[in-house]
This record gives C-alpha cells, sequence and structure tokens, in this order.
C-alpha cells in the first residue's frame, strides 16, 4: 500500500512537473511570436521608407522636410509609370472593383477608396478623410491627373495620407486605368 502510495505521489507529481512547463511553453512562444512579429514588421516598414517618407516624416507632417516642394513633386511625378492602352481602361466594372465593389459593401482589399472618400451614393459607410469623389467624372478633370494622382497622390499633394497606390506595386498600371475609366464614365453611379 505503501509502496503504491509512493508510486501514485511520484507520478503525481510527475504529471504536475511535466504538465507545468508544458503549458508553460505552449503559452509563451505564442506570446513571443506575436510581439516579434509586430516588430518585423514595424522594422521591416521602416526599412523600406524612401527619401520622400523621410520627409515626411516629421512634426509638421504633410510639409516634406529636407526636399524642396516642387522638386519633391517632380521626383515623384516622375515614378508614375503609364499602360500601354493609355490612362482610360476599358474594364470599367472591374474599375468599380478595385474601387470599392458595392456588393461587398465597398470594402475592396487594395483600392479601398471608401476607406477616406464617399462615392457610390448607395455606399453609406465612406470615410470623409479625402473629399467626396460623388459627381468627380463632371468636373472636366483630365483623365491623366486622376491617373496620377491614384499612381502616386505625392506628385500632387506631397505627404499625403492617401495611398500612393501604384507607386507601392498595391495596383498595376491597367488597374489603375480601369480605376480612372470607372471615375470619368458619365454612367457611373459616381456620376449620376
Ligand atoms: C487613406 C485615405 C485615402 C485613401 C484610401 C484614398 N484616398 Fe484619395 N484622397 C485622400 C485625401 C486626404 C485627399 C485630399 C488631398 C490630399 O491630401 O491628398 C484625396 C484626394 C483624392 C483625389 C483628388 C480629389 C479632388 O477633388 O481633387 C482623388 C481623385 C482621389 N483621392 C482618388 C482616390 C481613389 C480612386 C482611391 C482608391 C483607389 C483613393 N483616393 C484612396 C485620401 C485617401
Amino acid at each position: 500500500m505503501k509502496k503504491f502510495l509512493m508510486i501514485g505521489s511520484v507520478l503525481g507529481a510527475g504529471l504536475i512537473v511535466a504538465c507545468q512547463p508544458a503549458a508553460e511553453k505552449a503559452e509563451a512562444p505564442k506570446a513571443e511570436k506575436k510581439k516579434l512579429s509586430k516588430y518585423e514588421k514595424f522594422k521591416m516598414a521602416l526599412a523600406k521608407q524612401d527619401k520622400y517618407q523621410k520627409a515626411c516624416s516629421n512634426p509638421k507632417q504633410l510639409v516634406p522636410e529636407g526636399i524642396d516642394i516642387e522638386t519633391f513633386k517632380k521626383e515623384m511625378l516622375a515614378t508614375v509609370k503609364f499602360p500601354e492602352g493609355g490612362v482610360v481602361g476599358k474594364n470599367i466594372k472591374r474599375g468599380e472593383k478595385l474601387f470599392g465593389d458595392p456588393k461587398r459593401g465597398g470594402k475592396s482589399r487594395r483600392g479601398n477608396c471608401y476607406a477616406c472618400h464617399c462615392g457610390d451614393p448607395k455606399i453609406i459607410a465612406c470615410g470623409n478623410i479625402g473629399p467626396t469623389l460623388r459627381g468627380y467624372g463632371n468636373k472636366g478633370i483630365d483623365p491623366k491627373d486622376t491617373y496620377i494622382r491614384i499612381y502616386n497622390s505625392w506628385a500632387v499633394q506631397p505627404c499625403s495620407v492617401m495611398p500612393r497606390l501604384g507607386y507601392h506595386g498595391i495596383l498595376k498600371p491597367e488597374e489603375i486605368a480601369d480605376i480612372v475609366a470607372y471615375m470619368h464614365d458619365p454612367n457611373s453611379p459616381l456620376n449620376k
């Protein structure tokens, strides 16, 4: 009986000992991994910072530091690549989807214009960080300027919060051209 108990307690203690580190082990790498991946992401973002991002990362914000504004714009404009088929694409439907597919509540993954702009009046969940784009195509704006603004907003407005979608390769030139087509089409819900 004594022997039995002893084996029992040894086994029990063994179990507790075995379980505890296991539980700690299971949690520790998880927390570490989460922290590390955030840090890694942060580090990666910093490493990617180009000279223009650096010029914009200053307490004054929206005013580039260390680069003259006209030079800044000129250099950003020089990065804009134009699609072979011209700045007005043919696939208006794709443009609408990239702008923010209404079927999915306007939340396109890459264009995501509704995060900051309103547009299609049917999409009421829209942002106001940027100006409304309702009726944008009726203003007589040159589609080339629209293309440049989407490709690299900093060619127009240095340090803007609007992402430089073409410059960063988030959208391809042909995809931006389709967004331009959608925005300038008189039948687009934006312009009705
Ligand atoms: C993170 C916010 C943000 C996102 C996302 C964004 N924009 Fe903008 N956009 C702005 C802001 C802010 C402005 C106002 C000018 C400035 O500060 O650059 C602007 C200005 C514009 C203008 C000029 C408007 C005018 O009347 O002159 C156009 C065109 C435009 N955005 C199109 C788009 C399109 C198309 C998308 C999606 C592909 C988009 N934006 C995504 C923030 C954003």
